[in-house]
């Protein structure tokens, strides 16, 4: 699959995943996540019916989460190094680099940057770097340095950031 003409979704590390077709520059936009906004009973519905469904679906804000569904978001690996990081726009969310990627590279964020201490799901991470967590929790519960570097890179929107 093929969006655009940055980026192309095949098989990766785990499953299916975003991957760069050409270089893309430290703190340059990768793609805007498109998807619908619904409630969290939306998103419990989901999980009822289809697991995956529910766990593709992005916190948004306080009440309300994105469900990426059709869209480039429902590849969106995690890795505990990510190449990528989420931002908050006023419709949708925007993926931005966090350093620069190549050709080939898959593009990854950090799923805890979108997990505010009231998010109970829980990932066994398989990313495979050096400093894999192994359990992907809530923003809450990354190592005090880590969450400062994230902090510092603004790669944790504020409305993350207010829960913990
Ligand atoms: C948004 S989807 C990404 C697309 C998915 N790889 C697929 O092929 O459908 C998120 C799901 O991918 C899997 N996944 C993503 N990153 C992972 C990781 N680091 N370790 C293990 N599973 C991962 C998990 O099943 C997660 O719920
Ligand atoms: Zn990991």
């Amino acid at each position: 699959m093929r969006y655009g003409r940055s980026l192309t979704v095949r098989q990766v590390r785990n499953g299916l995943g975003i991957v760069a077709q050409r270089p893309i520059a430290k703190g340059g936009v990768i793609c805007r996540i498109r998807g619908r906004v619904v409630n969290a009973a939306t998103v419990w519905g989901y999980w009822k019916r289809d697991r995956r469904r529910g766990e593709n679906c992005f916190r948004f804000d306080a009440d309300h989460y994105l469900d990426p569904e059709g869209e480039i978001g429902a590849w969106a690996n995690h890795s505990c190094a990510p190449n990528a990081r989420i931002v908050r726009g006023p419709r949708a969310l925007w993926l931005y680099a966090l350093r620069p990627i190549r050709r080939g590279e898959e593009v990854t964020h950090d799923y805890s940057t979108l997990l505010g201490a009231d998010d109970v799901w829980t990932l066994r991470c398989n990313c495979g770097e050096r400093k894999c967590r192994g359990v992907v929790a809530h923003a809450g519960r990354l190592h005090a340095t880590v969450l400062r570097d994230y902090r510092r890179l603004e790669a944790i929107p504020d409305f993350i950031l207010d829960t913990l």
